[in-house]
């Protein structure tokens, strides 16, 4: 029977966070030369598509999300060549390359930005969001940034504030102007007649703010701790429903190019809210991104009443998709500890829907405490001392045991430090270790590949299992062919679900030793009849 799944359905993507991936040229930060020398990493380890962090010329403020060219490469991380030759390479490898796209703002550099200040009548002013002070001569309204402090810088030349949901170096563009689309959508156009495969589309819902002007509702939740953007609920500057009509104007772009070109919609919203992003008929986004993994206590009940919800919400013909870290997110090996980590893994490689990983967790990279003089995240500069910070996810990929683990061969100290624990855990002592986390990921990713049950099967919760575990059924409707998770969310040893007997084997255990008669602590299973001609890695 013909595959009716898109490639983005059936694959697993990997996010690149390109300054920290390898570094080819000695200067401490990673560049496009040293991802390409990483790619035969990322074809073993088994995922089908590389998403990369932004790679455009940037002062970097929040670096590279603080655009100052849509359609170049900065020389940090190397030229146009350097990314047409990453594409080819990655290409002949059978691996997507998906860009970064930031919509919602530029830099302040950037020369739109540079024009639009520079007069009020300029040709650009209303590219960008400008405003009268109030008549106290203060900010327009009460908008908060969310890296800290207010939402509006004012620019004393022309006498007005301009408006930005992060930095003030990160102005937000103004989605309302016809023109600024147009601009913008040349942008997808440009990368994608260099033959990238897709986007994650940045801050999406941050793209337009209230016509009005009005006044965001203070948050009666707010307390002592919380990041200070969230003193005010962003009625008024987020998930508008005009986003809507511009996101579907960057699918319409995609679309009128050849080879299933697949857009990520990065939200942060509850569920709800968050299947508007697939659009109107799955007008919007193929992936808007679901990041409940990320915040859902890890409980076997209630993770698994996130995926019933989750699932029950997916709008017809929608296909799901799960995230367990990024480079905003504290590490998942951090979150929930290595052992959990595993189970973990499991479960983001066996749920239904596209999984993303995030560079590191492939070998259970943990959060790395930042000295305060090594702090480079604005937000921790500006919010200090709340955990707000991003760094301790972003240091740099841990290759080997040699000097600053592979990653530079800097003298001097890469941008971030390196973890601790860099001579242990590392990408070449794991591919070592049959029992590693590494290992772990292969196996499953292979597992993943060779059963379409776990790529594109559905999903059927089963119910009446031991406490602390979550267990689910695999079901490849098209042959029948039936696998089930269990995976052990706590430190005790549990029965197995009583579906699994007579079920077959355990195809693959965490433990990566061939599984028990029972789930042990902190154990994930999958079990079924081994596959005709396939010798599984338990
Ligand atoms: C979300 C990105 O993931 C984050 O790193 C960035 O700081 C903000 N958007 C602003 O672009």
């Amino acid at each position: 029977m013909p595959d009716e799944h898109a490639w983005w359905q059936r694959g697993v993507v990997y996010q690149v966070y390109p300054r920290s991936f390898q570094d080819s040229n000695g200067d401490g930060v990673g560049d496009l030369p040293g991802i390409l020398s990483r790619l035969d990493h990322l074809a073993a380890l088994g995922v089908d598509a590389v998403w990369i962090s932004p790679i455009y010329p940037s002062p970097m403020a929040d670096f590279g999300y603080d655009v100052s060219d849509y359609t170049g490469i900065d020389p940090v991380f190397g030229s146009l060549d350097d990314f047409d030759r990453l594409v080819v390479a990655a290409h002949s490898r059978g691996l997507r390359v998906i860009l970064d796209y930031v919509p919602n703002h530029s830099s302040d550099q950037h020369p739109w930005f540079v024009e639009s200040r520079s007069s009020r009548t300029n040709q650009k002013r209303d590219w960008y969001v400008w405003r009268d002070p109030a008549p106290d001569g203060g900010p327009p309204n009460n908008w908060l940034s969310e890296f800290g402090g207010g939402a509006w810088t004012f620019d004393s030349a022309t006498g007005q504030y301009w408006y930005h949901a992060y930095l003030p170096e990160q102005p937000d563009l103004n989605w309302r102007n016809p023109e600024v689309r147009a601009a913008m959508l040349d942008a997808l156009r440009f990368w994608l007649d260099r033959g990238v495969d897709g986007f994650r589309v940045d801050a999406i819902h941050h793209l337009i703010e209230d016509a009005a002007f009005r006044d965001n509702p203070p948050n009666p939740d707010w307390k002592p701790g919380m990041s200070p953007a969230r003193r005010v609920v962003r009625a008024r500057t987020m998930d508008l429903p005009e986003v809507h009509d511009a996101v579907a104007a960057m699918r319409r772009v995609a679309d009128g190019y050849p080879g299933d070109r697949v857009l990520i919609g990065e939200a942060y919203l509850p569920i709800d809210r968050l299947m508007a992003y697939y659009g109107a008929d799955l007008s919007g986004f193929q992936l808007p991104f679901n990041f409940h993994l990320l915040s859902t206590p890890w409980r076997a009940r209630e993770i698994g009443a996130l995926v019933e919800r989750y699932e029950a919400a997916l709008p017809p013909g929608a296909w799901p998709n799960w995230v367990l870290g990024n480079h905003d997110r504290s590490r998942v090996a951090s979150r929930l500890g290595p052992a959990q980590a595993r189970v973990a893994a499991m479960l983001l490689l066996t749920l239904r829907g596209t999984p993303t990983i995030y560079q590191g967790e492939e070998i259970g990279m943990q959060d790395v405490p930042i000295p305060p003089e090594r702090v480079q995240d604005p937000w921790e500069r500006n919010v200090p001392g709340l955990g707000l910070g991003r760094d301790p996810v972003r240091t740099p990929m841990q290759w080997d045991a040699g000097p600053n683990a592979g990653f530079t061969r800097a003298k001097a100290e890469p941008w971030l430090p390196l973890a601790p624990d860099h001579a242990a855990v590392n990408v070449s002592a794991q591919s070592a270790d049959p029992r590693s986390m590494l290992s772990l990921y292969r196996a499953l990713l292979a597992l993943r590949r060779t059963e379409p049950a776990l790529s594109v099967g559905s999903y059927v919760p089963v119910e009446g299992v031991a406490e602390d575990v979550l267990a689910y059924e695999r079901r490849d409707d098209a042959t029948g062919r039936r696998l089930l998770v269990a995976l052990n969310l706590g430190g005790q040893e549990r029965e197995l679900p009583r579906a699994a007997s007579g079920r077959g084997r355990v195809l693959l255990s965490t433990c990566l030793d061939g599984g028990a008669a029972r789930l042990r602590p902190d154990e994930g299973v999958v079990i079924g009849e081994p596959a005709a001609g396939v010798s599984s890695p338990a």
